[in-house]
């Protein structure tokens, strides 16, 4: 447990990619989905940990927009997990006072899983905790191409000046506006890329992989990451 009274200094806003549980269960001979399963029960259990240390926004890549070109039997799997685990967490996350927000595009969803998350959006209102974006159905260009669409739009029926546009009217028209940029990105199963998350909030994260792979990591490494994250020089282009 990172210890209240250190010096370090806790970021704002982490995201992690939850990536490797694939491999987790290829490593023990058993089905990718089992991997799953496993994975989601570290998500529980390390979000609630997360809560606790002071991070403000935790933003979770849960399954991204092109997730679906996996084998049926694999998605289907993880959408029946989804559904088990929300239900389930709603318990954990209201002793924690987690508000929980979905991030992506929920259409796609079946209608019970969508009922799902609506619910566990609801229920969480009015916490005052951390704040928890699980990113399900999310694609960073998806989002941005939103933001482009309802900027587009404003100019042809709002009469809005093209040329008055900032990068605060795209940052405010994509789903984590209103919160800060992500401070520190952690990526499990040590690939070296963004697979298409936080694209435009990261522009200055600082970035973090780890071999261990999802359903491995635990507070220890959260911890670690935390204090590699105090060693780097963030400058934003300056000196
Ligand atoms: C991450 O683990 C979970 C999802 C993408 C849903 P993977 O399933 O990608 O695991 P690996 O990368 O194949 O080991
Ligand atoms: C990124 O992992 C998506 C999530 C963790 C939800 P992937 O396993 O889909 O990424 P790639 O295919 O290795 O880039
Ligand atoms: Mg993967």
């Amino acid at each position: 447990m990172l210890d209240k009274n250190s010096k370090l200094y806790i970021p704002e806003h982490v995201g992690i990619i939850m990536d490797g549980n694939g491999r987790w269960a290829k490593k023990r001979a058993l089905p990718r989905s089992v991997g799953h399963k496993f994975g989601a029960q570290n998500f529980r259990k390390i979000t609630r940990y997360i809560s606790k240390t002071g991070v403000k926004v935790l933003t979770l890549y849960a399954f991204s927009t092109e997730n679906w070109k996996r084998p049926l039997d694999e998605v289907n799997a993880l959408m029946k997990l989804f559904r088990q685990y929300l239900v389930d967490s709603l318990t954990d996350f209201r002793e924690d006072d987690i508000k929980v927000v979905f991030i992506g595009d929920r259409s796609a969803f079946d209608p019970k899983l969508r009922e799902l998350i609506e619910e566990s959006e609801q229920v969480a209102n009015d916490r005052k905790g951390m704040l928890l974006n699980i990113a399900m159905n999310y694609g960073s260009r998806d989002e941005i191409l939103m933001a482009v669409k309802k900027l587009c739009k404003n100019v042809r029926d709002n009469g809005v000046d093209p040329d008055s546009l900032t990068v605060d009217d795209i940052s405010s028209n994509l789903y984590t506006a209103g919160t800060p940029d992500p401070d520190l990105i952690i990526r499990t199963g040590g690939e070296l890329r963004l697979s298409n998350f936080l694209l435009y909030q990261s522009a200055y994260s600082e970035f973090y992989s780890t071999e261990t792979l999802w359903p491995d990591f635990h507070e220890e490494d959260f911890d670690k990451a935390i204090i590699e994250f105090n060693k780097r020089n963030r400058r934003f282009g300056g000196v």
